[in-house]
């Protein structure tokens, strides 16, 4: 039996509306709280945008029974962002600027084109003085397995500039950005479970799976085993975002497949597999909660134990969505741990 204190995902996609509705029990039962991501169809580029999302995702779980699952909201950073808004934001506890370079990624079309120029530079300033977080997809548009590491220099120049704002590289796919968490103290990253375990090859290795396709993209071997290394030391530096994107079986066979894993519904189990597998049980519990409460200061976890037991099952193969579905990772496959209901 594994007992884990507030489990918390610090990059989720929850998405909106009929999808939010049937995806949001696999967070909102079994994690204390969660860091909706805010690259919905109308991005959620200030502070009333993201408070009206906040509802739907508190109605939705009220909905479940789920009163003690908390959504931690960001800010999809654009360049009309003003001192204002980020007060305003700041005053309804928001903290969190979330910046995708367009075009890197899905919803990532109202991105910023040039990441670092006088207004960016700005809102960095300010986001600073006002103790914001900068989460950030980082992510270049050169070669597809070296955009994170191009990023890199990206990463250097506004950790150097901007030394007490605390800079995240969400999920981290490439080995050679784990100096970055060493070299400046203010640099974090958050980990997924599919970069832990899962290399190009499982993407393109035995025939094409769209499941696999997601960004950044699954890399080598070696950054595969430096990840999940990193993330089975429980490195006070490092939190687990899971970056489970759900989409319908139709966009991720049209819209030239659409990038996303739908990790939700197995990710305490498959944690709790790893970790035991390696013998690294007792750093579980920072990486799933602990680092993050101390990283992004969260006040307000709801206090919620969530037990797993020895107990093989099979995973869904799919989640019905009005006439499409989603497949979530790992369907169809054995788990031997079982959250206790
Ligand atoms: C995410 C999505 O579908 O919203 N897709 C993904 O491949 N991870 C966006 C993102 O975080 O890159
Ligand atoms: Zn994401």
């Amino acid at each position: 039996m594994i007992t884990l204190q507030d489990p918390i995902d610090m990059h989720i996609h929850l998405r909106e509306g009929e999808i939010l509705k049937n995806i949001l029990p696999f967070s909102a039962k079994y994690f204390s709280a969660c860091l909706a991501m805010p690259n919905l169809k109308i991005p959620l580029t200030d502070t009333n945008k993201a408070l009206d999302y906040k509802k739907e995702i508190q109605h939705n779980a009220q909905e479940l029974n789920c009163d003690r699952f908390s959504p931690i909201m960001s800010i999809y950073l654009n360049e009309s962002i003003t001192k204002d808004e980020l007060l305003k934001a700041k005053k309804a506890d928001i903290r969190i600027l979330k910046l995708y370079p367009k075009g890197a990624t899905t919803g990532s079309e109202n991105g910023l084109q040039e990441i670092l120029n006088q207004k960016t530079l700005e809102i960095f300033e300010i986001a600073e003085s006002l103790d914001f977080i900068l989460s950030i997809h980082g992510e270049s548009n050169g070669f597809s397995l070296d955009r994170e590491f191009e990023f890199g220099e990206i990463f250097k120049q506004i950790a150097i500039n901007f030394p007490k704002l605390k800079i995240i590289i969400e999920h981290l796919s490439d080995r050679r950005s784990i100096d970055l968490l060493h070299q400046y103290e203010n640099i974090f990253a958050t980990i997924t479970l599919h970069h832990m375990i899962m290399s190009l090859d499982d993407v393109i290795g035995k025939g094409l799976n769209p499941h696999h396709f997601c960004k950044p993209i699954l890399k080598t071997p070696k950054d595969r085993d430096a990840i999940l290394e990193l993330a089975l030391s429980g490195d006070e530096k490092v939190s687990f975002g899971s970056d489970s994107a759900p989409h319908l079986q139709s966009n991720k066979l049209k819209q030239n497949g659409a990038a996303g894993i739908f990790s939700a519904p197995v990710l305490l189990p498959k944690l709790c597999e790893i970790f035991e597998k390696y013998n690294k049980l007792e750093n579980l519990q920072k990486f799933i909660s602990d680092n993050a409460i101390n990283i992004y200061k969260l006040k307000n976890i709801p206090n919620k134990k969530i037990t797993l037991i020895k107990e093989k099952y099979k995973v869904q193969d799919s989640i019905r969505i009005d006439n499409d579905f989603i497949v979530p990772f790992l369907a169809n496959e054995e788990l031997i741990w079982r959250i206790k209901d």
